[in-house]
């Protein structure tokens, strides 16, 4: 299990580093590897400019497709406090999650967001929704969200899967489902 969990994990680096990369040819993010290497979780700002993709290319993505949903799903529980995650819910002490991935953050009409989260310039990727869960204090300083975090890379991967898997598929680009 220990071995699982550490494959998941260096997994995950490798992603991110390849994003990393990949956005380092055209942004000045140079602190962000040597944060990456440290073992720091990166803040909003890290994910300026980011490669959009849609739900379903996520879920082909080695992390998002050998993770538990079903361990996911309950994980959302948490969510479901405060967020609705189906098409259409209500707005309850935060915005709707449906959707979620490839939306401005900070972006849903009329949803009192703080000023942070209101004037963010980043969109919501499965990475950067990583890296708000693992730390969403100090991932966006002063947001609203009044909620510790999920310190395990695992978890946040099976929980990001099943975000993913009931999410808005009708961002898949290309697709039957595609407007
Ligand atoms: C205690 C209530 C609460 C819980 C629990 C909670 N959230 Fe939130 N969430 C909020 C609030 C309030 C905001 C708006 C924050 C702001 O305006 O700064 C928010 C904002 C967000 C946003 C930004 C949305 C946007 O439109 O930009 C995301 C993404 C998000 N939450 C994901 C999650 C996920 C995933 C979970 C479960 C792991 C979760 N939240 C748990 C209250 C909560």
């Amino acid at each position: 299990m220990e071995q699982q969990i550490k494959r998941n994990h260096d997994r995950r680096h490798f992603a991110c580093l390849l994003a990393v990369l990949v956005s380092a040819c055209n942004s000045e993010n140079s602190n962000y590897l040597s944060d990456t290497n440290a073992g720091a979780v990166p803040d909003s700002a890290a994910f300026a400019e980011q490669i959009v993709l849609s739900n379903r290319d996520y879920l082909e993505q080695d992390a998002y497709a050998v993770a538990d949903r079903e361990w996911g799903e309950r994980l959302a529980m948490q969510c479901r406090a405060c967020h609705a995650l189906e098409k259409n819910g209500p707005t309850l002490l935060g915005p709707t999650l449906y959707g979620v991935f490839g939306r401005d953050a900070g972006s849903l009409p009329g949803f009192d967001y703080s000023p942070v989260l209101a004037s963010a310039t980043f969109v919501w990727t499965p990475a950067a929704l990583d890296a708000w869960l693992a730390a969403p204090s100090r991932f966006l300083p002063g947001n609203r969200m009044a909620f510790a975090g999920i310190q395990n890379d695992v978890d946040r991967d099976a929980l990001i899967a099943y975000l993913l898997q009931t999410g808005d598929v009708s961002n898949d680009v290309g697709t039957a489902d595609a407007q």
